[in-house]
């Protein structure tokens, strides 16, 4: 070999060493790539957004008081045939804001009734998910 075929093929090693190596790291950028990541959040949050009403009720322990079918527990009343009293918006109301709507006569015998348990607050739920737990109690 001569010497410039010696730097010649030197060369060539370290141009293929270098083109690995960029291979290999741009590999990882893509995994680990911010935009990447941000991508599977909102796919994870579309899933969750997809959930149907009877599921964001269990999810957020509705059936723990008001039981399995809804039908009642002694903790809580029944949540069904709730068409009979609430529109829509004002159900969706309720849920975010229960205690707005304690004089109601019902109301004063659920509080005798269920005196130690109250109603909690879903104020922090997306409304687009109390609209779905609404429409699904409405048709109980
Ligand atoms: C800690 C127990 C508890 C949990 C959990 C609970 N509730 Fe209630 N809920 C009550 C009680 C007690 C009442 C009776 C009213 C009162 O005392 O304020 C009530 C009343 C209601 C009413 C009014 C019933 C009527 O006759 O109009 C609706 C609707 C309702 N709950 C829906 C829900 C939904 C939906 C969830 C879950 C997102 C939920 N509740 C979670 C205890 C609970």
């Amino acid at each position: 070999m001569t010497n410039a075929q010696k730097w010649m093929s030197a060369f060539l090693v370290l141009f293929l060493v270098l083109f690995i190596l960029n291979r290999v790291t741009k590999k990882e950028e893509v995994i680990h790539h911010p935009m990447n990541e941000s991508y599977n959040n909102q796919s994870a949050e579309k899933t969750e957004q997809d959930l149907d009403g009877f599921t964001l009720i269990k999810q957020n322990g509705c059936i723990t008081c008001h039981g399995q079918n809804l039908e009642g527990t002694n903790m809580a009343p029944a949540i069904t045939g709730l068409d009979e009293f609430w529109s829509r918006d004002k159900l969706i109301n309720y849920l975010r804001n229960p205690s707005s709507y304690s004089g109601d006569k019902r109301f004063k015998e659920y509080r005798l009734k269920y005196k130690n348990i109250v109603m909690p607050s879903y104020g922090n739920l997306d409304v687009k998910d109390l609209g779905k737990i609404a429409d699904y109690l409405l048709t109980k």
